[in-house]
């Protein structure tokens, strides 16, 4: 061994001294690489990661940006003029609501939870106690929703379902199975719905089809303006689900107003949008006849301050009321329904108007806003 290193000293000591110093750096890089590997095994994971990230960072200071491809061309596509069946559809004879009708509002947009549902329960309380007099709510939508608030806060718990009765399913008489309610909420009737529905729709529509017949589409109407209803109500309420259904369709072949709650988001704005541009072309095919009310902002943050992406959805909606409607009053601010403990204490097992103050004030103002515009 000591032979070994008086020879490389020997030979080393010939060698100029430029090698002398790049094998002196070679050893040394191997060396301390060598020295850090054995180091670096106990060195907890957050450290590796630590120095990984630094190595990459310093990397990238010396990396050139790659080249940009540019996107392979996509095919254009253009979504075809949408015609729902409604608009196809064969009807012999289109009903209108009666010309002095009792105001019959329904409540929709194709959006979910955006309050359609509160709205329509609250409001009809609101009303009951503006009018002193009864109010009739139709839940279209197979979930039920309104139905559970109402029937809950009357202190019924069985799902029930009548609406259907609304939609030409039986042979019997609707006025048959008009609920009555109770307790602190006894001014007020309903046509319950639940799940069963959904597929009752469908079926009612395949027939509708088969028999190239879409009179029925007007069965509700002809129902409403009965004087049994007109005489008995001061308004109609009917909540829907999100979406154009036989219930939806015929509550909206019998309304004569219409309000469409929505969220202060992007998304939702533009779904209001869409559907408004839907009511649009219904009412210009005149398979309907009704007033937009207007577009009731729910759950927003506060009553008197908005966050910014409210602001933005406000000014989306606005401008496109200006634009597509000519109106500048489209939007009901002062009805707005600002998110509540209480109407979401209250959801799905009762009605907050009538237990929360600041719930009934806030659906007062709404109901003032709606009745302007009745
Ligand atoms: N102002 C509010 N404050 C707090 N929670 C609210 C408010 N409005 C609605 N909610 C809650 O948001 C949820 C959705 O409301 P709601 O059922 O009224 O919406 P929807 O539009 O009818 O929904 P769907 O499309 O499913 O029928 C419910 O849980 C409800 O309690
Ligand atoms: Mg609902």
């Amino acid at each position: 061994m000591g032979d070994f290193w008086v020879r490389l000293e020997s030979t080393v000591a010939g060698w100029p001294l430029w090698a002398k110093l790049i094998v002196t750096a070679i050893v040394g890089y191997l060396g301390i690489r060598f020295a850090i590997k054995q180091a670096i095994v106990p060195l907890t994971d957050e450290l590796r990661q630590l120095l990984f990230s630094i190595r990459t960072t310093v990397a990238s200071w010396f990396r050139k940006p790659a080249a940009v491809e540019p996107a392979p061309p996509q095919p254009t596509r253009t979504v075809p003029l949408e015609r729902t069946i409604w608009e196809v559809a064969k009807v012999s004879s289109r009903e209108r609501p009666a010309a002095k009708s009792i105001p019959i509002i329904t409540i929709a947009n194709m959006k979910g939870g955006v309050g359609k549902t509160t709205v329509a329960a609250n409001l009809a309380a609101e009303f009951q106690s503006h009018y002193q007099r009864p109010i009739l709510l139709i839940d279209f939508d197979y979930q039920g929703s309104l139905s559970q608030c109402v029937l809950g806060e009357a202190g019924i718990t069985d799902s029930d379902l009548t609406a259907d009765v609304l939609l030409g399913s039986s042979k019997e008489d609707p006025l048959h199975y008009k609920r009555q309610m109770r307790r602190l909420i006894e001014e007020i009737s309903i046509y319950s719905a639940h799940y069963p529905l959904a597929t009752m729709e469908n079926n009612i529509q395949n027939q509708w089809s088969l028999q190239q017949n879409f009179d029925d589409m007007y069965f509700l109407c002809r129902q409403l303006k009965r004087k049994e209803f007109q005489e008995q109500f001061a308004a109609v309420i009917i909540d829907c689900p999100p979406r154009l259904t036989v219930g939806s369709v015929n509550g909206l072949c019998a309304s004569t107003h219409l309000l469409v709650p929505t969220t202060l988001d992007d998304m939702s704005a533009q779904a209001a949008e869409y559907f408004l541009n839907q009511i649009a072309r219904l009412t210009e095919s005149e398979l309907i006849d009704l007033r937009v009310i207007g577009i009731v902002p729910t759950i927003v943050s506060s009553r008197t301050t908005y966050q910014n992406h409210e602001k933005q959805a406000l000014k989306r909606l606005a401008d496109y009321g200006n634009l597509e409607w000519k109106r500048q009053d489209l939007i009901l601010t002062d009805g707005q329904i600002a998110r509540s403990a209480a109407i979401a204490r209250y959801a799905g097992n009762g009605i907050a108007y009538v237990h929360s103050s600041a719930t009934a004030e806030n659906f007062g103002k709404l109901g003032a806003e709606v009745r302007k515009r009745l």
